[in-house]
């Protein structure tokens, strides 16, 4: 019995060990200068947003909860991470035209409408992650002027 709690223990904390190594391997780590909210100068209230409900997945800083590193939420996690950050990221602003960069501001602005971000099976686990009417309002509106 004891035996087998010892076990236990030791491959849990391996596992622990194994893939939050992984997880942090190869994290890109851009200038704040780069970032979406200091390029456009947004206000605190998109910046608290966009960190809060959007950056786990569509930045270079994410904030993993502590099952981020244990298999397999780290392995979906990296899933999502790569394909996000392949569509939006928002520490990597420079790398936009302004064009672009209005398009992605737009489309972002859609997906939160229609409710199809954050992901929908992100949000029972991050009550942090819900978004108000005037939250979206808001960043729409700032949107539509950049
Ligand atoms: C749990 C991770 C996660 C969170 C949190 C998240 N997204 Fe996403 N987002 C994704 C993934 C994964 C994709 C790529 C979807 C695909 O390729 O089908 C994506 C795609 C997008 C796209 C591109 C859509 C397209 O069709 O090109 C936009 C825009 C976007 N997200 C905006 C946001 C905004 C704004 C927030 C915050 C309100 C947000 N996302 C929060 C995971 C996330």
């Amino acid at each position: 019995m004891i035996l087998s709690i010892a076990t236990i223990t030791a491959l849990v904390i391996l596992l622990v060990f194994h893939s939050s190594s992984s997880a942090i391997a190869g994290q890109p780590c851009s200038p704040p200068s780069a970032s979406m909210e200091v390029m456009l100068k947004a206000d605190p209230q998109i910046k608290n947003t966009i960190h809060r409900v959007c950056f786990n997945c569509h930045s270079d800083q994410p904030k993993y909860p502590w099952y981020a590193s244990i298999w397999p939420s780290s392995l979906l996690i990296q899933h999502d991470r790569q394909k996000a950050l392949a569509r939006l990221n928002f520490s990597q602003w420079d790398r936009l035209s302004p064009e672009m960069s209005r398009i992605r501001l737009l489309d972002a602005c859609t997906m939160m409408t229609e409710g199809k971000m954050p992901l929908w099976y992100y949000r029972p686990f991050h009550f942090e992650a819900r978004l108000s009417s005037q939250e979206i309002q808001h960043f729409c509106a700032w949107a539509h002027l950049q």
